[in-house]
């Protein structure tokens, strides 16, 4: 930790974790080291970052309101899975939210990133993984993805193993930017208990950042794949793909520990550079933290129903 502190003083961004993915994090009032996160992940500026606090009293160095919405959903998720998007401070560095006037901004749940941020400040973080590709679960993955010299606070493998629900407040009404841990269905039950005249919209405005359709991806081409014949799309893939080996990614059963190794297993099946990944779409897999898993998958994968090739 005095190391970690030591980097983000002299201006070098630090890897920590959290319940949901490693982040690669910058202090918000350090020009420099947020350009560095972006040199490092290679990350395009068009793509905000998310602010993380390790409590409400240190909102008011970010966000310029509150609205009530806003309120009620950190009251009941924070700290956790949840990035509520919000009105930004005027002072707060454009790079942070792409030029937005919003910004996001999270509470984590993970012990050692609430130490972290506690003793630092807030820190503008993004996954720690490269542009467009897997996001790290573990001190080892961001090593692997960033290199030696990014120093990683080590907090154990990530409990959710996907990124935050991004949920923006907007005109009093809450709108699913990403699908998370925190599910439609949670923001849905809290809202109508607490604020009834607000309403939770599911998908975005086409025009909302880091929505990219081709995201999250593993290192090996991933396909997902329809149930029925399966010889004849493992036939389509190969020669698609021109590769000749395939591995399946198997999904538990249970949403929970499907996403907490959803990244991890990507990371392992894509260690033979010969073979292709393959999953099965489920009609069972649907609603709740499936919505999230799957979400991620379809960005993640090269090939979306091999049938139509
Ligand atoms: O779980 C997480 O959210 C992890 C951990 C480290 O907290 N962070 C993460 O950050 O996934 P990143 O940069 O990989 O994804 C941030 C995404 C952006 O791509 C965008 O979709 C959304 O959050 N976002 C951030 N700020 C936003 C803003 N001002 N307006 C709209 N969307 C925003
Ligand atoms: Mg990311």
């Amino acid at each position: 930790m005095a190391l970690a502190l030591k980097r983000l003083k002299s201006g070098l961004p630090i890897a920590f974790p959290t319940e949901t993915v490693y982040g690669l994090g910058a202090p918000i009032g350090d020009d420099l080291a947020l350009r560095q996160v972006f040199k490092i992940k290679q990350r395009p500026f068009f793509d905000p970052l998310i602010v993380h606090l390790a409590d409400v009293s240190q909102l008011n160095q970010v966000v310029s309101a509150w609205p009530k919405p806003a309120q009620i959903l950190a009251e009941a998720f924070w700290p956790g899975p949840l990035t509520l998007v919000v009105p930004k401070r005027e002072k707060l560095n454009p790079l942070i939210t792409a030029g937005l006037p919003d910004v996001g901004v999270r509470i984590p749940r993970h012990p050692l990133a609430h130490q972290l941020l506690s003793l630092a400040g807030p820190l503008a973080a993004p996954s720690a993984n490269r542009f467009g590709r897997t996001s790290p679960s573990t001190a080892q993955h961001v090593t692997d993805e960033l290199g030696p010299e990014i120093l990683v606070l080590d907090g154990g493998p990530s409990e959710v193993g996907i990124e935050s629900s991004v949920v923006k407040i907007e005109n009093n009404n809450a709108y699913v930017l990403r699908p998370g841990a925190i599910t439609y269905e949670m923001l849905k039950v809290c809202l109508r208990e607490r604020l009834p005249g607000v309403h939770v919209h599911l998908g975005t405005d086409a025009s909302a950042p880091g929505q990219l359709k081709d995201h999250y991806q593993p290192s090996q081409p991933l396909v997902v794949l329809n149930e029925g014949d399966l010889a004849s799309q493992l036939v389509k893939a190969k020669a698609r793909l021109g590769l000749n080996n395939a591995v399946e990614l198997k999904l538990d059963s249970d949403p929970v520990l499907a996403a907490r190794r959803l990244y991890g297993d990507l990371r392992e099946l894509s260690r033979d550079s010969n073979s292709f990944i393959y999953v099965f779409r489920k009609h069972e897999e649907v609603g709740d933290l499936w919505t999230a898993i799957w979400d991620r998958i379809e960005k993640a994968a090269t090939i979306k129903d091999p049938q139509s090739l």
